[in-house]
């Protein structure tokens, strides 16, 4: 009984000798001395030991800049900080940009309301169309495209 064990288990090693042999052929052909992809995570190129810098704050356009539009009926893009609140309770983008804010700010758009003047459910979360644009954003993560919309600025 022990000896069978002993067999089989001497057999087992080697089919598995065999395949580890078997598996290190290819790595054998490839050439290691071969350049390393040029590769980088979304960290950047800082290697992974050092402490990359930390990215610039967002800064946003002066007061009383609005951002061109590209195409007619576009979301305008937010030209301040986006990070107001909007909860189930407040959304305080409204506070500003409500049908009766205080402050000198563009209304918003009348699609966006029914006939109470009450946001439509669909229009609550602005962030979900507009969206901000820092002004100091790095030209290259800009993602190049050629769309160009007749009568608008490239
Ligand atoms: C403290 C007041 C205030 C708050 C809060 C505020 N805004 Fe504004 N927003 C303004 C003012 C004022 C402007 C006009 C540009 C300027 O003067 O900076 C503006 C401009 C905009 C524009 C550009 C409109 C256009 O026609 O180009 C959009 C879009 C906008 N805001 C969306 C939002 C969203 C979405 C929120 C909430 C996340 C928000 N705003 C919160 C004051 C505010
Ligand atoms: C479903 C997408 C969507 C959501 C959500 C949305 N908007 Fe808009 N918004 C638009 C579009 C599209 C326009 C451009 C309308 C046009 O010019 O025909 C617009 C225009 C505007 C304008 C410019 C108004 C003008 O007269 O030029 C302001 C200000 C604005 N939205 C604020 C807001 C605020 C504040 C919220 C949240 C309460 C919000 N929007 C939610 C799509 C959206």
């Amino acid at each position: 009984m022990k000896a069978r064990i002993q067999n089989q288990l001497s057999a087992m090693l080697a089919a598995l000798v065999i395949t580890l042999v078997g598996c290190s052929e290819p790595a054998a052909n490839t050439n290691s001395s071969a350049a390393p992809a040029n590769i980088h995570s979304l960290r950047g190129k800082t290697p992974v030991t050092e402490q990359a810098p930390a990215p610039a704050l967002a800064s946003y356009p002066g007061k009383g800049t609005m951002i061109a539009r590209t195409y007619q009926h576009q979301p305008p893009l937010i030209p301040h900080k986006p990070d107001y609140p909007i909860t189930m309770k407040r959304n305080m983008c409204q506070n500003c940009h409500g049908l009766d804010a205080k402050i000198d700010a563009p209304s918003t758009h009348y699609s966006h309301f029914a006939d109470d003047s009450e946001l439509k459910g669909g229009f609550y979360f602005c962030n979900s169309c507009h969206v901000a644009q820092a002004e100091n954003v790095e030209s290259s993560s800009i993602v190049g495209n050629q769309f160009h919309a007749p009568g608008y600025p490239q």
